[in-house]
């Protein structure tokens, strides 16, 4: 039996992250955790509370909502005080509030805090911003997932037009771009590469190459791993 595993995935919108995530999850029979997700389903409490979006006020959201992540064959379903919110906190006006939400520290210290209770036993994939930088900055596996961000545009867009949604391309474009800034400046775990990360650039892969990639660095730490056990007890 291997040792169960933390794999760290971060990265800006629409570099590919929840696909690639959920995918290795499956190939490694391990928990797929979307922690934007999480950030999301704060964000949502928050607009429909129409609490302001300022960090104590958010604080006291974030402490008080129930949030349950369960595995499911199509994916992670997102439980938000027993309500079943996956496709709600899609929406564009959650998704442009997001990353106010998510810059507030009182609302990232309970989130990590779960987080942490989450995927402290290994034999997950969790992706998000600050995932091998804060929340396991000693996982076994740490990846930065990059793309251009012209073919991240055209991916969400593709996204949206998939499931029906009225998205217009200067639409995603604005989002992505004031997403990127926002998460990238803000003062409290910002989206940044984290130490000892491997950066893939997905720009013009395919996902099946990107899922294989992880799988041979999972691969590789296993080899190692291994290797040390053998010489470690000679
Ligand atoms: O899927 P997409 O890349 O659009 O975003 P997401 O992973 O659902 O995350 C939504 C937002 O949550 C991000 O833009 C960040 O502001 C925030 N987030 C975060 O701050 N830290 C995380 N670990 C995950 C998400």
């Amino acid at each position: 039996m291997k040792k169960p595993l933390i794999i760290a995935i971060d990265g800006p919108a629409g570099a590919g992250k929840s696909t690639t995530a959920r995918r290795v999850a499956e190939h490694l029979g391990y928990a797929y955790i979307d922690t934007g997700a999480m950030y999301r389903a704060v964000t949502l409490k928050a607009l429909q509370l129409h609490v302001p979006l300022e960090d104590q006020a958010l604080g006291e959201v974030a402490r008080n909502v129930t949030l349950e992540l369960v595995q499911s064959p199509n994916g992670q379903r997102t439980i938000l005080d027993g309500q079943d919110v996956t496709d709600a906190v899609r929406g564009a006006d959650v998704t442009n509030a997001v990353s106010i939400v998510a810059a507030c520290p009182t609302v990232r210290r309970a989130m990590v805090l779960l987080q942490r209770r989450i995927g402290n036993d290994g034999g997950v994939v969790m992706d998000g911003r600050d995932i091998g930088s804060v929340v396991f900055p000693n996982a076994h596996v740490k990846v930065f997932l990059v793309a251009d961000v012209e073919e991240r545009i055209r991916r969400r867009l593709a996204e949206a037009t998939a499931q029906g949604q009225a998205a217009s391309e200067s639409d995603i474009r604005r989002q992505i771009v004031e997403r990127d800034r926002l998460d990238s400046s803000r003062e409290d775990s910002p989206l940044i590469r984290a130490s000892g990360s491997v950066d893939i650039d997905t720009t013009s892969l395919t996902i099946d190459d990107q899922v294989q990639r992880i799988i041979d660095l999972v691969a590789a730490y296993h080899r190692t791993y291994d290797l040390i056990s053998t010489f470690g007890s000679l």
